[in-house]
């Protein structure tokens, strides 16, 4: 089995890594990739998605494995170029990968299927978006669009607001769109993981993620510091609870739009008093979600996910672990603001026990060097969280590079 995956970061790494560990041991390209990940997965020389599927047809690729979600919306959709090309792809068609590109699409996605979700209202000018606040704080303002995870403000007070609202609507720092007005949830936040065949469906192990820069949940949000990953993270009556009033409802109302949906589909819960919420869908794993995960399944994800792309799940493919698995990101110097790259990376070849997972990294005259904000993951499982969090952090701690950045309470907030 040849399997191409079209990503390059740190949940492309552990997508790699898990696909090149299961039973049907395919064959794997990798679309754009990274040198870490082209230690396990050729290089692909293709240049944008009509080459990139000619490639696919010329080495009789039989699976396609979307990790990132901007190729499913760029140009006519990578699915949906795969699909004309009758090439299997895990990842949805374009009209469907809506649910992330567009918050005000999945937003009445979820209000037309009864799904439960805060109040929102899309707005179009900066006075409508005043009027839709209408004085009422915290609120949360979302650009709708993709915008590399900082289209989203939980705004505190009116400056606040008038600060985002002014670079969205004024600078319009993302480029043209509409702002979501949103009510603001709260609750523990949890991120519940399913691989969708039209009306079929696997829910994978649940994870938490770390979002902000800083200890204790200070300063900037980042695209992830972190994650915490068990079966046990959400109590069993708590996820049946999900699955019936979130999961369930999605995957029927995806197949009554006619949607058809192939691939993993991320639902952001916030644990509201009244029940579980959804905040958002992503079509795709988390990063770093995703490392955390990964490391818990085994089987034969490659059969899982060709099957998948051809219509139909076979649970007993997988086997998830009942333990805990922590996973812990280094971020260069300057992140999220910015990155540096070209730091000498030490102490890699003492981790042992647990799995490295490259976001942002480059070879740099036989050492590995920074390339990125984020730019490993250090993941470590466990029979206990704390088992797991020792680990994970004891194995970080022995890697190191000029001013990176690590949130020693990964794993541990939320819970102790
Ligand atoms: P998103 O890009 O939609 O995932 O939003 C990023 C983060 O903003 C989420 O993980 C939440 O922490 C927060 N957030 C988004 N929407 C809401 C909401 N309606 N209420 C409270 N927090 C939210
Ligand atoms: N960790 C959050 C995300 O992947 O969107």
């Amino acid at each position: 089995m040849k399997i191409l995956v079209v990503g390059k970061g740190g949940r492309e790494h552990a997508l790699v890594r898990a696909l090149s560990e299961s039973a049907s041991k395919p064959e794997l390209f990798c679309f754009p990739g990274s040198e870490a990940i082209f230690e396990l997965a050729k290089p692909v020389d293709a240049d944008g998605l009509h080459s990139l599927v000619g490639w696919m047809l010329g080495q009789g690729i039989d699976l396609c494995v979307a990790g990132e979600e901007s190729y499913l919306v760029k140009e006519e959709g990578l699915a949906n170029l795969c699909e004309a090309a009758g090439i299997p792809c895990w990842g949805p068609k374009k009209e469907a990968a809506q649910l992330e590109a567009s918050k005000e699409f999945a937003k009445i996605f979820m209000q037309r299927h009864g799904i439960p979700t805060g109040w929102a209202k899309a707005t179009e000018t900066l006075e409508e978006a005043r009027e839709a606040i209408g004085g009422v704080y915290p609120t949360v303002l979302k650009f709708d669009g993709l915008a590399a995870g900082k289209g989203v403000a939980v705004c505190a007070d009116e400056a606040s607001a008038e600060e985002f609202l002014h670079e969205v609507c004024t600078e319009r720092r993302f480029g043209a769109g509409r702002v979501l007005v949103e009510e603001c949830l709260v609750g523990p936040e949890v991120s519940v993981f399913a691989a969708v065949s039209g009306p079929e469906y696997v829910i994978f192990t649940p994870a938490r993620d770390y979002k902000r820069i800083g200890e204790g949940d200070a300063g900037p949000n980042t695209g992830g510091m972190g994650a915490v990953a068990s079966r046990v993270l959400v109590e069993p009556e708590l996820m049946e609870r999900i699955e019936r009033e979130i999961v369930q409802p999605t995957v029927a109302g995806l197949e009554k739009d006619g949607l058809g949906y192939r691939g993993f589909l991320y639902f952001g819960l916030m644990l509201t008093a009244e029940g579980p919420k959804i905040i958002e869908y992503n079509c795709r794993f988390g990063d770093p979600e995703c490392q955390a995960v990964m490391p818990l399944v085994s089987g034969d994800l490659a059969a899982f996910c060709l099957e998948g792309a051809k219509g139909s799940l076979d649970a007993g493919r997988l086997t998830f672990d009942e333990g805990w698995s922590v996973c812990v990101i280094l971020a260069s110097a300057g992140y999220p603001a910015s990155s540096r790259n070209g730091d000498v990376i030490r102490g890699l070849e003492k981790v042992e026990g647990a799995r490295v997972y490259h976001s942002g990294t480059k070879r740099q005259e036989g050492a590995w060097a920074t390339n990125g904000g984020r730019v490993l993951a250090v993941v470590a499982g466990g029979a206990s969280r704390e088992e797991a969090v020792e680990k994970a952090h004891a194995e970080a701690a022995k890697v190191d590079f000029e001013g990176s950045l690590r949130r020693g309470d990964v794993g541990r907030m939320h819970f102790e």
